[in-house]
């Protein structure tokens, strides 16, 4: 039988107000509403194929062999798309990212956001974009808000859906990368310690349903110095809630470049800093002083070099 093929392509996102920690139970819901950007310029591409001639799904990562946990994931979300397209059939999948994966930009998201798209059209399900966004966030709650473009924002139980337009801001988002090396705590198991072992975890969860309702409303108002100061306040809570339980993302260099986030902002700046799982600083500033702050912060000791992202499109069927 002839294989049944479709390709996707999606893209990474910065959450503003973060999502740390997942609700009881089965199902990845997360605790927190959160608040993202879509990063234009970078992309994930994944082909589908569906062959009733395999034993079994195949997946490979930009040629590289996969772990034993990245292909349980990947199966999972297959086996969704199955049950929904009342098929048996395996599928070869195969993804290429055209950033580096340990670049400080989540691989995961626009990973299973563009392996959610890709599966539902080989298999055959019709579908609408939020049940796409729903599929991708059972299997990575960042990845359900990379099916759409400019801000997005994913309330607990429901599927992501857009905000805003990418125009809604002059804003541009300059990736810092202070490690080649993968991160070492992955998101999940991060979150997972600090709901069980951090004393600040309630108070985390409390503080991000506020920041997150600031940020939107200052968002929809177009007030880009309260995005910016509102998505540093969720980065900090989330990373001290994340600390107090001996989960620690930071390093050396990450200090530093915060250092010289605040002292531009003492200069006159517009510039607030975001950090997730991993050891790089996001740095939110003005498009019109993209290249100067680019060119500040690759001198901060540590930046291994910076990355301009400018707010980009939703996932696509290529
Ligand atoms: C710090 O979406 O990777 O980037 O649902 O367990 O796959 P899982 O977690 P994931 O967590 C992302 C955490 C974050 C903040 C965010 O993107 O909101």
């Amino acid at each position: 039988m002839s294989a049944r093929v479709a390709t996707a392509v999606a893209h990474p996102n910065i959450a503003l107000a973060k999502y740390w920690g997942k609700k009881d139970g089965e199902g990845n819901v997360p605790a927190v509403p959160s608040l993202s950007v879509t990063l234009g310029g970078l992309a994930t591409t994944t082909t589908v194929s569906v062959d009733a001639g395999l034993a079994h799904d195949h997946f490979s990562l930009g040629g590289h062999v996969t772990s034993d946990a990245e292909r349980e994931r990947v199966r999972e979300l297959l086996d969704r798309v199955r049950a929904r397209a009342g098929s048996k059939d395996f599928a070869a999948v195969t993804s290429v990212n055209d950033f580096p994966t340990a670049s400080g930009l989540a691989s995961s998201a626009s990973g299973f956001a563009a392996l959610a798209l890709a599966a539902l059209r080989a298999y055959g399900v019709s579908s609408s974009e939020a049940d796409a966004a729903d599929l991708a966030r059972a299997s990575s709650a960042s990845a359900g808000r990379s099916i759409f473009g400019g801000y997005v924002e994913l309330v607990p139980g429901e599927p992501a859906r857009p905000v805003a337009p990418v125009d809604q801001l002059p804003l541009r988002v300059l990736v810092c990368v202070t490690s080649e090396a993968a991160k070492s705590t992955s998101s999940r198991s991060g979150m997972n310690a600090t709901k069980a072992r951090s004393p600040y975890y309630a108070a985390w969860v409390q503080s991000a349903e506020k920041n997150f309702k600031e940020l939107r409303a200052a968002l929809l108002s177009r007030d880009l110095e309260a995005v910016g100061a509102l998505a540093e306040q969720s980065a900090l809570a989330m990373h001290a809630s994340a600390l107090a339980a001996g989960v620690v993302y930071f390093s050396g260099a990450t200090l530093e470049a915060y250092r010289e986030v605040q002292q531009l902002r003492q200069q006159g700046f517009f510039a607030f800093a975001t950090m997730d799982a991993g050891p790089h600083v996001k740095v939110l500033v003005h498009e019109r002083d993209a290249d100067v702050l680019a060119k500040r912060l690759d001198a901060v000791p540590g930046v291994l070099r910076v990355i301009v992202a400018a707010p980009g499109a939703g996932a696509s069927i290529v």
